[in-house]
């Protein structure tokens, strides 16, 4: 018999590092009444330059980490798991609902995008994986998809750089070959890219509408939850914070993705 989730259980969000905060921010603002468990895996990120049997080793125990918290749904925050490993956080959260970003942004970038010549961002393996590219395709038979993987500004991210010279230079180099191919969407498909979207959307110009998986996943949420009946009532709270490592500089650069201050942060072993 599967296990029947309560509205006030809380969700549960992860992602190899700090990036997938800015999942947790969007889904506060959206929807203040939930109670939210993250788990950020500081001490094997990155993901996304590891190879596709280590992710999905990661990705089962993240998932049976969060399922100890009885989520009543596990939001996988990363994209490369969400490409890689969705079948397996699936097959951890036994009948508990996992939604993952892809389909949030590949369908938030249909609607966006009127020449259906749509840009993907992200780290190698989501773009070696490609996930974005089934999807858009799936959704849309005519879409033109134009990938690119930008590894480099993972760490301008976690570095604050979020309108530094250096990374409006690399994202010159890393999106010339995107805007040669006149795209007017673009996914940002990781998520640590929403901070440095100012740069970025400088970079391509204001007639591309740049994708937040971010924003796309927390309406997901909102529905997946109302139509089953699961829409908490929680008084706002700041959302619990779960790491595997304690990174020195880690409040300052969570609290930046963030944009509000963050209570303890927890180390758990995973
Ligand atoms: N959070 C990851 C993602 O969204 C990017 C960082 C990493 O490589 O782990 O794909």
């Amino acid at each position: 018999m599967p296990h029947q989730p309560s509205s006030r259980a809380p969700i549960g969000v992860f992602d190899s590092g700090v990036g997938g905060l800015t999942v947790v921010r969007a889904l506060r603002d959206l929807l203040p009444n939930e109670r939210l468990i993250y788990f950020g895996d500081t001490a094997r990120v990155p993901y996304g330059t590891k190879s596709e049997p280590t992710i999905r080793k990661y990705a089962a125990e993240d998932a049976a980490l969060l399922m100890r918290y009885e989520p009543k749904l596990i939001v996988v925050a990363c994209n490369t798991v969400s490409a890689l490993a969705l079948d397996v956080v699936e097959d951890t959260a036994k009948g508990v609902g996992v939604l993952g970003v892809i389909k949030a942004g590949a369908s938030s970038a249909l609607k966006k995008s009127a020449e259906k010549r749509i840009g993907v961002i992200g780290t190698q393996a989501t773009i070696a994986s490609y996930a974005y590219q089934r999807e858009l395709h799936r959704l849309n038979d005519d879409v033109q998809v134009f990938a690119k993987a930008c590894p480099l500004f993972v760490p301008l991210a976690e570095e604050g750089f979020a309108t530094h010279e250096a990374t409006r230079l690399i994202a010159k180099e890393y999106l010339a070959e995107l805007l040669d191919s006149r795209i007017d969407a673009l996914i940002l498909g990781c998520t640590h890219y929403p901070i440095l979207k100012p740069t970025i959307q400088d970079v391509v110009g204001k007639k591309v509408a740049l994708i937040d998986s971010a924003e796309a996943i927390a309406q997901e949420v909102k529905a997946h939850l109302s139509e089953r009946g699961l829409l908490g009532d929680a008084s706002p709270e700041p959302p619990r914070v779960l790491v595997s490592d304690v990174p020195q500089r880690f409040r300052a650069i969570a609290e930046r993705f963030l944009g509000f201050e963050l209570g303890e942060i927890e180390l758990v072993e995973i």
